[in-house]
């Protein structure tokens, strides 16, 4: 049976932004603000210096799954290049660790925009990890950790803000047992966090079942 939608919602008030009128706040105020709740990636890398870095990345998403392939967004605003994207133009390599909401405060403390020489893990009490398929340190505290290495790189936008896409391909998943059952994970013990706008966060706690038509 088709779905009705009722006369007195199709005719409600709208406001319509066309994208080029938009400031870049407003434009990333809109985005974040539909596109949600965001997946984070918490990304994970090594320094020219050798200082182990993490940073969370919620314009983080999955595209690929033959290979799987996972992409982080970085923005760059008046041509600053954050650590996270220019360890992974130097070593080629990152992880992607997954945040559930025990981590949430230590994932916060470390998206402090601190000087390089300074590692988040240590800034969030953390412990960096190497899980041995690439030269990338994961958060030993998450329940998963994922390896990639960086196949490509996209620059999308203009200036005063572009953003940079690195795309890594997955090496290896790394997920601790209580949460797997063969290659199903329980996305209740997950536990993973979404991100909203701005300082808000959605868990995935509260869920439900939609059978697909044939
Ligand atoms: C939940 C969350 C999500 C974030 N997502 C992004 C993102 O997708 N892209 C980005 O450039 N910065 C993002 N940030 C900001 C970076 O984490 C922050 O600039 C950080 O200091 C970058 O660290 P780095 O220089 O070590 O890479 C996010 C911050 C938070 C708290």
């Amino acid at each position: 049976m088709p779905l009705s939608v009722s006369p007195d919602f199709a005719n409600r008030p709208m406001t319509t932004f066309a994208a080029e009128d938009l400031d870049p706040t407003e434009s990333y105020k809109l985005t974040t603000g539909l596109i949600v709740p965001r997946p984070i990636g918490w990304i994970g890398t090594y320094g020219a210096d050798g200082v182990a870095n993490l940073a969370p990345y919620s314009f983080f998403q999955a595209v690929a799954t033959n290979p799987p392939v996972l992409m982080f967004s970085t923005g760059i605003n008046n041509g600053v290049i954050k650590d996270s994207l220019a360890n992974c133009r130097e070593t080629g390599v990152f992880t992607a660790s997954i945040v559930d909401y025990d981590l949430g405060p230590a994932m916060n403390a470390s998206a402090a925009e601190v000087d390089p020489s300074m590692s988040e893990f240590i800034l969030a009490g953390l412990t960096p990890k190497m899980f041995g398929a690439v030269e990338a340190p994961g958060v030993a505290e998450a329940k998963a950790v994922i390896e990639c290495k960086v196949i490509n790189e996209m620059m999308l936008g203009n200036e005063p803000t572009r953003h940079a896409l690195t795309f890594g391909e997955v090496i290896a998943f790394h997920i601790i047992d209580d949460i797997l059952d063969g290659t199903r994970v329980d996305p209740v013990k997950l536990d993973a966090l979404g991100r909203l706008a701005g300082n808000n966060y959605a868990t995935t706690r509260e869920q439900f079942t939609l059978v697909r038509p044939d």
